[in-house]
């Protein structure tokens, strides 16, 4: 028997970081947004974990202990006193080591599967915490839709969002570390104070009515100057999609991926075009959000 959960990545339309804590890592004001990009994980009785995955960028997939997807499903079989003996497929349509959360969708992903494989019926509340303890963004996965993550973005408060956005992602060659950028934003911040991140009453009320324009105008990423320094091209992305007319752009997370907000499908699609024809990216995905979370298909 096999079972395969869908997941959704994210982007973040607010990324308000705090100065580093005690424990290495930074309070967020972190809003994210599903977005409709899916990976899909199968999970099937084996003899032992293993993992393989599919899709254009699998090569830079790792396939070891590493993978969040096979952490979620360790994590989750300690707890219930279980050999983690399961397959695990990754079939990878979400832009790899981008600032779109794709490890963390294939950690909730798995994390959702096993549990239905081995019949544990967990609450949400038992895989939410399961997933804070993979990683800041692997909650959200799960969740889906819209949501304000604080602490250090695994606390969440789901958000209404009342209406679809359209998003053009251009995808980066190569990846970018997400605690290099961390690193490089606290080096840019050496020695001045960083005040407590706070979510943006405007970003929240236009993500309420669904207003494309207003959202543009309160899209926000600390992390975006610390990526730029460490990949400047990524300017001429920035600036490229602007160009041909989108809304707002910015760095998806700690990046690489760009992420350029549209009026509607078609301007997405134009965007789009004119990123690939502007040679400044990889490739350039169409998607609308918000989307749902983790769900078995
Ligand atoms: O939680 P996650 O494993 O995704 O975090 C990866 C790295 O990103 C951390 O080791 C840390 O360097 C950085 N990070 C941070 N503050 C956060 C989230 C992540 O400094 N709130």
């Amino acid at each position: 028997m096999s079972v395969t959960v869908r997941v959704p990545a994210k982007v973040n339309v607010q990324l308000a970081v705090g100065g580093a804590r005690p424990d290495g890592f930074h309070d967020l004001a972190n809003v994210f947004l599903a977005v409709g990009l899916y990976d899909e994980v199968t999970v099937t009785a084996a003899q032992a974990l293993t993992i393989t995955c599919s899709g254009p960028d699998a090569d830079q997939v790792p396939l070891d202990r590493t993978n969040l997807a096979a952490r979620a499903a360790e994590a989750l079989a300690a707890r219930h006193g279980l050999s983690p003996d399961v397959h695990i497929h990754i079939a990878k349509d979400i832009p790899v080591a981008g600032g779109m959360a794709g490890g963390s969708a294939d950690g909730a992903g798995a994390l959702l599967a096993c549990d239905a494989l081995w019949g544990l019926g967990s609450s949400r509340s038992e895989l939410l915490d399961i997933c804070a303890e993979l990683g800041s963004d692997v909650p959200f996965s799960l969740v889906g839709g819209a949501a304000l993550g604080t602490g250090r973005g695994e606390r969440l408060t789901e958000l209404e969002a009342g209406g679809e956005f359209h998003w053009v992602f251009a995808v980066a060659d190569g990846g970018l570390s997400t605690p290099a950028v961390y690193a490089e934003f606290d080096r840019l911040h050496a020695g001045a104070a960083v005040p407590a991140p706070v979510a943006s009453p405007a970003l929240l009320a236009a993500l309420r009515t669904g207003d494309a324009t207003a959202l543009a105008g309160a899209l926000t990423n600390d992390l975006q100057p610390a990526a730029l320094s460490l990949r400047p091209v990524l300017s001429a992305t920035l600036e490229s999609g602007m160009a041909a007319g989108a809304l707002a752009s910015l760095v998806s997370g700690s990046g690489p991926t760009t992420a350029f907000l549209t009026k509607s499908p078609e301007g997405a699609r134009q965007v789009a075009d004119a990123l690939l024809r502007s040679g400044t990216c990889r490739a350039a995905r169409v998607a609308a959000s918000p989307a749902r979370g983790a769900v078995r298909v």
